[in-house]
């Protein structure tokens, strides 16, 4: 290929050699959580910051080069609770229980054992938190692993947004004591020099410039985000390969954003609790055949995604949930009059994504959940 000589670095679950301005960061995590760590302290973190902002290539970055404790990273998204997340771990680790009808005590006396053969401590990385700490009787086991099983295990929770946000959060965590650490949003120039880091590893020399480098790290400025920058980079290489080019040009990168949505990724779904999945499932659905959609199509179509996923045991206010899709920019709305004396409809769309793709993300996320 002329332009791109490997794609491993373009692609997102790559973890870099190094990172770039995340210095802050990585030694207050040293500092907070993995020094404390090997001297025998347990101290549980909330990271939190936009999406793109490396939270999750930094853990596992720090997994990838910290020996001892060993941090083991777990998605939050592939597991309905954390007792599943725990058993999981410990697969991880090599040691096989069964997730159901197993006792928080079973598992961490087999993470004991684990720990007392290797010499180890764990750190336990949850990624996509934000939905966890609806299950209570995990985060009282987490947070109090120590005390009650004698284990020493530092969780560090990942979330877009800060723990404050999740109502009522610090009574249902257990009183867990938690430090945070923001992931600010990436500067221009920080975008500049992330991009010039993958394009030397992934792109043959002469098949770009600073110019395409620079351009990109300003379209990607708005959104502070790394992931829009780096897919911005890797479509528009794909794009000059695909015409036949000597190298990348404005206009492939103009391409190429048109082609991102920057909002809706998987973090930003991982907010959603199930009454919201469910609802957005069903808005996209109807949308597949038409341009819009109304409340009164929203409620039987809901009926029918639940008989494929009983995430939802309780009965809710549509109106409720449709209103937290718009705040969170899944959905727009507008009212209209629907002819004389008629009233009004409110009227529901989805224009930045295909909603094909959004539905087949929103259809894994709820098979998980209801498995
Ligand atoms: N400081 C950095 N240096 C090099 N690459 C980075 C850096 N920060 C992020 N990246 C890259 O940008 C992409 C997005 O980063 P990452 O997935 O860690 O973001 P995130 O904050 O976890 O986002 P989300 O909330 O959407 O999960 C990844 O491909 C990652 O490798
Ligand atoms: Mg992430």
């Amino acid at each position: 290929m002329r332009i791109i000589r490997d794609t491993d670095p373009l692609d997102s679950s790559f973890i870099p050699d190094r990172l770039i301005a995340r210095e802050r960061e990585l030694s207050i995590i040293k500092e907070n959580v993995i020094n404390p760590l090997r001297e025998g302290i347990t101290s549980p973190l909330w990271v939190y910051g936009y999406p793109g902002v490396g939270k999750t290539v930094t853990l596992k970055f720090l997994q990838k080069t910290v020996k001892s404790p060993r941090i083991i990273y777990e998605n939050a998204l592939s597991h309905g609770s954390i007792r599943a997340i725990l058993t999981s771990m410990l697969s991880q680790l090599g040691r096989f229980i069964p997730p159901s009808g197993t006792t928080y005590k079973q598992i961490f006396t087999a993470l004991r054992d684990l720990s007392a053969k290797s010499g180890t401590d764990f750190i336990l990385v949850l990624d996509e938190a934000s939905q966890l700490y609806r299950d209570m009787e995990g985060m009282y086991n987490l947070s109090r692993a120590g005390e009650i099983h004698g284990v020493l295990l530092s969780p560090i929770f990942i979330s877009i947004d800060p723990p404050e946000v999740y109502s009522s959060f610090r009574e249902r965590a257990g009183a867990m004591r938690m430090s945070t650490l923001k992931f600010n949003k990436y500067s221009s120039d920080e975008l500049y020099f992330i991009l010039k880091d993958r394009s030397e590893s992934a792109l043959n020399d002469g098949a770009y410039d600073d110019t395409i480098l620079h351009y990109i790290a300003e379209t990607s400025e708005p959104y502070g985000s790394a992931r829009v920058a780096i897919e911005t980079l890797q479509k528009a290489a794909f794009m000059a390969e695909y015409r036949n080019a000597e190298s990348i040009e404005i206009e492939d990168v103009r391409g190429a954003v048109s082609l991102i949505d920057p909002y809706i990724t998987e973090s930003k779904l991982a907010e959603l609790n199930a009454k919201d999945l469910v609802t957005l499932l069903a808005v996209c659905r109807l949308l597949r055949v038409s341009v819009s959609t109304d409340m009164k199509h929203i409620v039987p179509e809901i009926r029918s995604v639940m008989e494929a996923y009983p995430v939802v045991r309780n009965e809710f206010r549509v109106y409720d949930t449709v209103r937290r899709l718009e705040r969170a920019g899944f959905v727009t709305s507008h009212v209209i009059g629907r002819g004389d004396r008629k009233g009004v409809s409110k009227v529901i769309q989805i224009n930045d994504i295909p909603v094909s793709i959004l539905s087949q993300k929103i259809e894994s996320i709820l098979s998980r959940m209801s498995a």
